[in-house]
């Protein structure tokens, strides 16, 4: 069952708390799932060019860099090996000092390759409250308004991935609670690929 899947969400709609339970449920069902987080790699990268910055402070730098770095990313994570689905955890949008950057613009859309795209979505006031609770992370504002613009903003790019990649798009839902049943959703989705 080999192919990249694209999971995106917006910061704060509980991304990291579903891909781990991901993991678990599909190790508990004996799927093989291998699951990378684009942001991790980037980070990684930008280490490497002598810049150890902290991972909610890279979409500050320059989109030149960002871009470049980007890039890299994906390269390096179309060469993962294995034979398993391959979960790229990654974003829609990227919100920068210069504007909303695109998280998977062509190049780095036609590096993945990917079969499908899931977008992880919860409520405008779940996201905010999420965002406004969580201290581990450099948050932008925990507004209602703010989530309910992100998520659109989530969808916009989605499909215009979805267009350019020709591959179809599935939206779960995270409910305050239910990140196991989240995950399941994930798995159903990943496992009935043709
Ligand atoms: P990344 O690490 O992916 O950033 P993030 O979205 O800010 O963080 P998380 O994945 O941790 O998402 P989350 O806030 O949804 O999840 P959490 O589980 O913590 O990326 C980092 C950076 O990398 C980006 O900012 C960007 O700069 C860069 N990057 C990434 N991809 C890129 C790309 N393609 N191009 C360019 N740059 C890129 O949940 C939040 C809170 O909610 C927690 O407190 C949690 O306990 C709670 N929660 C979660 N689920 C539930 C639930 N069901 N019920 C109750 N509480 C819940």
């Amino acid at each position: 069952m080999p192919g990249t899947i694209i999971v995106a969400g917006i910061p704060g709609v509980g991304k990291t708390t579903v891909l781990q339970e991901l993991e678990a449920v599909a190790r508990e069902k004996n799927v093989p799932l291998k699951i990378i987080n684009f942001g991790n790699v980037m980070n990684e990268l930008f280490k490497k060019r002598g810049k150890a910055i902290h991972r909610d402070h890279m979409r500050r730098e320059e989109i030149s860099l960002q871009a470049r770095v980007q890039q890299q990313a994906a390269r390096v994570i179309s060469k993962t090996p294995g034979n398993s689905a391959l979960v790229v955890d990654t974003h829609m949008f990227v919100k920068t000092t210069e504007g909303i950057w695109p998280g998977t613009p062509r190049k780095v859309l036609e590096a993945l390759d990917p079969e499908i795209i899931i977008l992880i979505e919860a409520e405008p006031e779940e996201v905010a409250r999420r965002r406004a609770a969580d201290s581990t992370r450099y948050r932008d504002t925990g507004s209602v308004e703010e989530a309910k613009s992100d998520l659109q903003w989530s969808r916009y790019m989605a499909s215009a991935n979805a267009v350019l990649a020709g591959v179809p798009i599935q939206i779960v839902h995270n409910r305050d609670g239910q990140q196991r049943q989240t995950a399941t959703d994930i798995l159903d989705i990943i496992q009935k690929r043709n």
